[in-house]
């Protein structure tokens, strides 16, 4: 009984997989690396100067946070060509999704403070733990990575130290974070001009951190992401340095007003 139940399983299996492989049936859709759009890839790989990074993705899971965005792209261009001003640098990063951008002046050799909201923190810590692991065991034994906890406890021996990463949550809507009493020699962030209602939140956090190097780079889409530009012009100096034709995507540098 049981064998005969077997055999008609097997041979249920082989017809249907002759029929999907002549395209009789919508049931075998061959996996197309080309065909599969960035966002849902499952991962990217990146070359900046002599450094790769290789970036889990999952928009399914973590929606805008999952995936990599054109400017984060062009700010690891832009810290790569600009290696000695983010040498020996704390770094923090705002909205860092994938941690692209933090990993870049990391590996520039900042010391580096990723951050985002609650909910995408998983997808940063795992691509942080990839791109660190291998590159703290074998070339930097000072390397190191550390995730702070909500109540800002951490859990490394490392922080503070030269040329250190670290993954923390920093809700822009949060005015007490502890972050705002360390001093950041560069604050960065890409693709974090989007939502409108967060405007304010985002300002304030700018001004909180009081960084004399803000840096963000965007793709301005809609008027209300110039809106954010001019609104910002009411606390900074804020200064065009990159415009990436291609991309469409700028950096801005927001400077405090004297
Ligand atoms: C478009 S994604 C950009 C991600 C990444 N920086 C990049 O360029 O690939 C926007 C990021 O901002 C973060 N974000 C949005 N609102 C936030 C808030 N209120 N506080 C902290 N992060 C926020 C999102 O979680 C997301 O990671």
């Amino acid at each position: 009984m049981e064998s005969t139940l077997m055999s008609s399983i097997i041979v249920f299996l082989v017809i249907t997989s002759k029929m999907s492989a002549k395209g009789d049936s919508g049931a075998l859709v061959l996996y197309d690396e080309n065909n599969v759009l960035p966002q849902h890839k499952p991962y990217k790989h990146f070359q900046f100067g002599s450094n790769k990074i290789s970036i889990r993705q999952n928009w399914a899971h973590d929606g805008v946070a999952g995936i990599v965005w054109d400017a984060a792209v062009v700010m690891c261009e832009y810290i790569v060509s600009n290696t000695e001003f983010f040498k020996g640098k704390n770094v923090l990063e705002l909205g860092a999704g994938t941690g692209l951008a933090g990993l870049c002046a990391y590996l520039q050799g900042a010391s580096v403070l990723l951050t985002d909201r609650e909910e995408s923190i998983g997808i940063l810590k795992e691509n942080v733990m990839r791109n660190t692991a291998v590159r703290s065991n074998k070339e930097a034994s000072h390397s190191s990575f550390a995730y702070c906890s909500v109540d800002q406890t951490c859990d490394s021996t490392f922080l503070g130290k030269d040329n250190s990463i670290e993954v923390a949550v920093l809700n822009w809507s949060d005015r007490k974070n502890t972050y705002f009493n360390s001093e950041w020699d560069v604050v960065i962030g890409s693709d974090i001009i989007y939502i409108e209602s967060s405007f304010d939140d985002l300002l304030t956090t700018m001004r909180q951190l009081k960084s004399s190097s803000i840096l963000l780079s965007c793709r301005l889409r809609y008027d209300k992401d110039y809106k954010f530009i001019e609104l910002s012009k009411e606390y900074f100096n804020v200064k065009l340095v990159v415009y990436d034709e291609n991309r469409d995507i700028r950096i801005f540098s927001f400077r405090f007003l004297d």
